[in-house]
């Protein structure tokens, strides 16, 4: 018998946060796929004046938008909504009116159309999006970072990891975001301390590192944070000042990081004999330092490093569709009972039904 090895072409929406998005993928396990459409709405500028993502806000953009969004995916890949093998959208964890307008938009056009649904953990979708991108085998060795989420995780399949660390305060994107605020720059913050930091001098402030050198791979930023506050409160804020914090606050995370992502590898190569890959995902795995960082780190420990492209790292719907397709391929399909989730841990391999 010919196993049928027709690439599946799968339809994704992402809705869970500040930005709705649909793309056409197509490709199978263990990828690359293709990238037909990736069409990415960013509510920036909605969110920007309350300095983070109002979660009323974005649901009310996500109604406004996330048709045209789909029908604008559909016509860049110039595929009929007939002509998909599925469709994908982020069930959880996320803003749960955003979720809901994504998920409830997927039900009803597979509904319509007669297609599969594929309710996707957008934890999942972030993680697998290096293997969207080039083909990187189970297991690895996972650095999830973003504005939401900041998590050390063993991939041995899909639909299965194991939880290393997570931060026990804030997640490092958020981290971020708040001392951005209280620097006086705009929102999102990663960027804007990136762009700042190449200015200022790293070693001016004393900044903890919260975790360094403890035990297991937990997180913890909200000290740094903390300290972040106490000296933009008592110091004159001048560009030059400003600068040196921003350096200061990027080279502290950077420290947290690398220990943290340290201890992690220590412990995955007792329990996984092979497969030294490290793969980052996430919006802050945008960031150069912290790029560079992690890599010289990798080859302190001998993984073979894996970022996805930065237009993947940011949340967008392409690493939900390819979530789709690696399910899809399983045969992992949902009922169109599957339920919106908040919270959604990754080691929670399906969506629950309502
Ligand atoms: O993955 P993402 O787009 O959305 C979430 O799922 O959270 O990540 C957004 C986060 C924001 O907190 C933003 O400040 C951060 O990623 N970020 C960065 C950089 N670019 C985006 N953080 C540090 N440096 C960057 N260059
Ligand atoms: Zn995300």
């Amino acid at each position: 018998m010919v196993k049928d090895m027709r690439p599946f072409t799968v339809l994704g929406i992402e809705t869970s946060c500040d930005e709705t998005a649909a793309a056409v993928v197509a490709g199978r396990p263990p990828g690359p796929g293709k990238i037909l459409s990736n069409v990415v709405l960013s509510q920036l500028e909605e969110h920007r004046p309350y300095g983070g993502v109002v979660p009323e806000i974005a649901a009310r953009a996500h109604v406004e938008t996330v048709d045209e969004v789909i029908e604008a995916a559909l016509a860049g890949a110039d595929i009929p909504l007939e002509g998909v093998d599925a469709i994908a959208a982020t069930a959880g964890p996320g803003l749960i009116g955003g979720v809901m307008v994504g998920l409830t938009t997927a039900k009803a056009l597979a509904l319509a159309a007669g297609k599969p649904l594929i309710a996707v953990n957008h934890l999942e979708a972030h993680a697998l999006s290096a293997r969207l991108s080039e083909t990187v085998e189970f297991p690895f060795l996972l650095l999830l970072i973003s504005g939401g989420h900041c998590q050390l995780l063993a991939a041995s399949d899909v639909g299965r990891y194991r939880l290393y660390g997570t931060t026990i305060d804030d997640a490092v994107g958020e981290a971020f975001d708040k001392a951005a605020k209280l620097l006086g720059l705009s929102y999102p913050g990663g960027p804007a301390i990136e762009a700042l930091a190449t200015q200022g001098d790293a070693r001016r402030f004393d900044l903890p590192r919260p975790m360094l050198g403890r035990e297991g791979a937990d997180f913890s930023l909200s000290g740094l944070k903390t300290a972040t506050r106490q000296i933009a409160q008592t110091q004159f804020l001048d560009a030059r000042c400003k600068a040196d914090l921003a350096a200061g606050f990027q080279a502290a995370v950077v420290d947290v990081l690398i220990d943290r992502s340290r201890s992690a590898m220590h412990r995955y190569l007792e329990e996984f004999r092979s497969g030294k890959r490290f793969v980052v995902a996430g919006g802050v795995a945008a960031n150069r330092r912290i790029r560079d960082a992690l890599v010289a780190l990798c080859r302190e420990e001998g993984f073979d490093p894996k970022f996805a492209p930065p237009a993947l790292c940011t949340d967008n719907a392409a690493m939900v569709a390819w979530a789709g397709v690696e399910r899809l391929a399983l045969g992992w399909l949902d009922g169109l009972d599957a339920a919106p989730r908040a919270r959604w841990p990754l080691q929670e391999a399906r969506a629950a039904g309502v």
